[in-house]
């Protein structure tokens, strides 16, 4: 089957929407076309609160992403976040139907159905990756692909990431109100990993945390595949309001304070540096040392850091991610996070901007791009297809199906 050459991304974050829209040519490389940018003002934390207003952003972001590449779009990638995210391990068991012992296609798929039924998600959740680890042949641990080879008993370990069924269905409603249907909804980490993370750090074992406005998610990767992941509902915004509260000022002003001004740890602001502080309503403006700001944003990065760093050693994985840990999402444009990271996880990290495309490259050069660019990469890398094909197919009766009937149900309620 031939791969669709266009390619589009949605990532429906907590402060902004952002759509990309891509071309693949016939030598695989991935152009980007086109990018759409709205607010967002209708999830918290990661999950949707208002179902009007994420539609709306989601639209105007998907039309500016349309004006500027001249192509109509019909369906998308859609990346997913939230507290409600899990991940699990799971195994799955068949003995090998031909009566040669070889091993087939139909054989590696019967294995998967069997992982993914062993995991049982409660009834109000749902499949949304089935990632396959390694398999194993008669015993033989670390089988990669088994197609082709002989034996008696075929097994699969997978890991499985799931979601709370309703808050899944209401992005899906957002997607299809907004005129598009979804063709897969993709984990955020495992979507930013496409775009920022080098083979050799796949291979050597690499953590990826995406710190946006409301949520940090974090994904570990050993042998090449997700191995752990789970979803914090902390980020930016809490830096925010916190210098809001601090400085006694408007949201935006803090906001702005924190971009132009901000830095992780208070030694990165010199002595005597000023900085001028708007008041609210017609207050007068204050001129206050930079280092009073730093020392409001310090606390609250060593507290987020610190709840990565209780993730990442509770995961039991800390000892098998020598490439450490790239960090994405807007946040991670704090001045020095980077180096506070390093220091207080204990590993090597460093920030992680889109890599490997072309096109308008430059517009989306920056780590709160990695989702939305890593999703049309994961698109093009063809890395979830079999998975949802099965789907597709009706043959797992797998989320698309369940959340679209409930979807139905939901809409003929109204
Ligand atoms: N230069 C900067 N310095 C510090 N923080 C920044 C900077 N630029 C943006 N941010 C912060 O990044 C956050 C937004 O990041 P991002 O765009 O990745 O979030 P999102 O994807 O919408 O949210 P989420 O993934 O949590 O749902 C905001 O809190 C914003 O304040
Ligand atoms: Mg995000």
């Amino acid at each position: 089957m031939p791969r669709k050459r266009v390619l589009v991304g949605l990532d429906i974050g907590t402060t902004k929407v952002c759509a990309i829209v891509a071309e693949r040519d016939e030598d695989g490389e991935v152009h980007i076309a086109g990018m759409g940018r709205a607010p967002s003002v209708g999830l918290k934390r990661g999950v949707v609160t208002d179902l009007d207003a994420t539609t709306r952003a989601i639209q105007e972001a998907i039309e500016k992403a349309e004006r500027m590449c001249g192509h109509e779009v019909s369906s998308t990638f859609v990346a997913v976040s939230g507290q409600h995210i899990a991940s699990q391990n799971s195994r799955g068991v068949v003995a090998v139907a031909r009566s040669d012992r070889q091993i087939g296609e139909s054989d590696v798929a019967r294995v998967k159905e069997a992982a993914r039924i062993a995991a049982i998600p409660a009834a109000d959740r749902e499949v949304i990756h089935l990632l396959s680890r390694h398999f194993v042949v008669d015993g033989q641990e670390g089988v990669r692909n088994p197609v082709g080879m002989f034996g008696t008993r075929l097994e699969m370990e997978a890991q499985i990431v799931t979601g709370a069924t309703t808050l899944l269905a209401n992005v899906v409603k957002c997607v299809r109100e907004a005129g598009l249907e979804v063709d897969e909804m993709v984990l955020e980490p495992l979507a930013s990993a496409e775009a920022v993370l080098s083979a050799a750090e796949r291979d050597l074992g690499v953590a990826v945390c995406d710190i946006g406005g409301g949520t940090s998610s974090l994904g570990i990767f050993i042998d090449g595949g997700l191995v752990h992941t789970v979803v914090l509902p902390v980020g930016g915004h809490h830096i925010t309001n916190d210098i809001a509260v601090g400085l006694r000022t408007a949201a935006a002003e803090a906001e702005k304070l924190k971009a132009r001004y901000g830095a992780a740890a208070s030694y990165m602001a010199s002595e005597g540096e000023l900085v001028e502080v708007l008041g609210v309503g017609d207050r007068d403006p204050k001129v206050l040392p930079r280092r009073f700001l730093v020392e409001i944003i310090e606390p609250r990065v060593d507290e987020i850091l610190g709840m990565i760093r209780a993730q990442v050693r509770g995961s039991g994985y800390q000892q098998r991610i020598p490439a450490g840990m790239v960090l994405t999402g807007g946040t991670a444009q704090l001045r020095g996070l980077a180096e506070m990271a390093t220091d207080r996880l204990g590993i090597p990290t460093r920030i992680g901007s889109p890599e490997n495309i072309s096109g308008l490259a430059d517009t989306v050069n920056s780590p709160a791009y990695a989702t939305a660019v890593g999703l049309v990469l994961y698109e093009a890398r063809g890395r979830g297809e079999a998975f949802a094909a099965r789907d597709r197919d009706g043959a797992g009766g797998g989320w698309w199906q369940r959340a679209t009937a409930w979807l139905r149900g939901a809409l003929q309620g109204e």
